[in-house]
């Protein structure tokens, strides 16, 4: 059972449960998670108030929350020993959102290169709780008493604004927040998209080809490596100028954890062709057991809205504590 009050340093992260889940969501975030629940006291969150900042319907939100709780616990994330829980059934993430929300100058939101990416996309929509976003996520992150922060590249100017954010509050009403880290997982924390390797794999992207879904069919994965971007080179080597072929070598590393040395050693007089069927090979022997405790839990629905509600009452325990300590310090009530 879990130990209510660990003396580990803690960790949260967080993921949205929208569209699918891709090895760059797995590699960048849930892998070192998995690895870092020995070492600390981990707070795994769903994410659905940020979900809701683009439109959702509202039945696959449901699903997709249960769906995205499934893969934590499949890829490894334990939850007897970690707490796994539902950012909305939480309401001191939006009670301190709002507290922050005073303390943040709107300039310093429009700078995020997320919201201005975001409001590209969703030009029709471009609501206040998008511009809010890495509020939220500040609240998220500072309502445990956070250490550690591990997200991929793209979060990290979203931590930095949760660090300033705790510095401002703790310089005018004493010493409230801690103030937390950021973990990057330097090799993979940007796992470039399959059709187009110059960008980031996205779960929002327009084409499935994109990415690798963690729930993607042998064939399917096959297939999509097949058609990856590469360039016309005819050395397989690990070189950051040729972004195709890099992120191919990235990906056989992760999964195979092989040193790069060796890796090039393995792959040296083949083709491309060779090398896309072995990282498809590799990719496919990682997550076929992954998928297996996936499918397996959403056959026993019950277990996982057990899991989830003691999840969530761990986390509104102790978010509580912070947030009354918040609360008085600001005079509020
Ligand atoms: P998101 O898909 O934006 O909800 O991201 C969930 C987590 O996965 C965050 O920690 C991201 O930084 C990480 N992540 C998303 N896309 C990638 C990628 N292409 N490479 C590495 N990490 C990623
Ligand atoms: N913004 C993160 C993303 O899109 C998800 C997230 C929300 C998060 N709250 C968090 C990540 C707190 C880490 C900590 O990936």
């Amino acid at each position: 059972m879990r130990v209510p009050h660990s003396s580990k340093p803690r960790v949260l992260s967080g993921i949205q449960p929208t569209n699918v889940l891709h090895i760059g969501n797995y590699l960048g975030a849930i892998k070192q998670w998995v690895d870092m629940q020995k070492e600390y006291e981990c707070f795994f969150c769903i994410v659905d108030l940020h979900a809701i900042t683009v439109q959702q319907k509202s039945k696959s939100l449901h699903e997709n929350i249960r769906r995205l709780a499934a893969f934590y616990i499949a890829c490894g994330i334990d939850p007897a020993v970690s707490t796994i829980f539902v950012q909305s059934r939480v309401s001191g993430h939006a009670e301190l959102a709002w507290i922050l929300n005073t303390l943040v100058k709107v300039s310093e939101l429009e700078r995020m290169t997320q919201y201005k990416d975001k409001s590209n996309q969703h030009r029709t929509n471009i609501n206040a709780g998008l511009l809010d976003y890495p509020v939220l996520m500040a609240a998220d992150i500072l309502l445990y008493d956070t250490d550690v922060v591990p997200v991929g590249e793209d979060q990290s100017q979203h931590v930095e604004l949760t660090c300033t954010l705790a510095r401002r509050l703790n310089t005018q009403f004493g010493n409230v927040l801690k103030v937390p880290k950021l973990k990057l997982c330097v090799e993979t924390a940007r796992i470039a998209a399959l059709d187009d390797p110059l960008k980031k794999m996205s779960k929002s992207a327009s084409s499935a080809m994109n990415y690798i879904a963690l729930d993607d069919a042998s064939k399917t994965i096959q297939q999509k490596f097949q058609k990856a971007v590469t360039d016309s080179g005819r050395t397989i080597v690990f070189d950051p100028k040729r972004p195709g072929l890099y992120n191919l070598l990235t990906i056989y590393k992760a999964f195979t954890d092989e040193s790069e040395q060796a890796i090039e050693e393995h792959f040296r007089g083949n083709g491309y062709a060779a090398l896309k069927q072995e990282v498809a090979r590799v990719v496919i022997q990682a997550l076929e057991p992954i998928q297996d405790r996936y499918h397996a839990l959403l056959d026993r629905r019950s277990e996982l809205e057990q899991i989830l509600d003691a999840g969530t009452k761990h986390a509104h325990a102790i978010a509580r504590v912070t947030l009354e300590r918040v609360f008085r310090a600001l005079g509020l009530g």
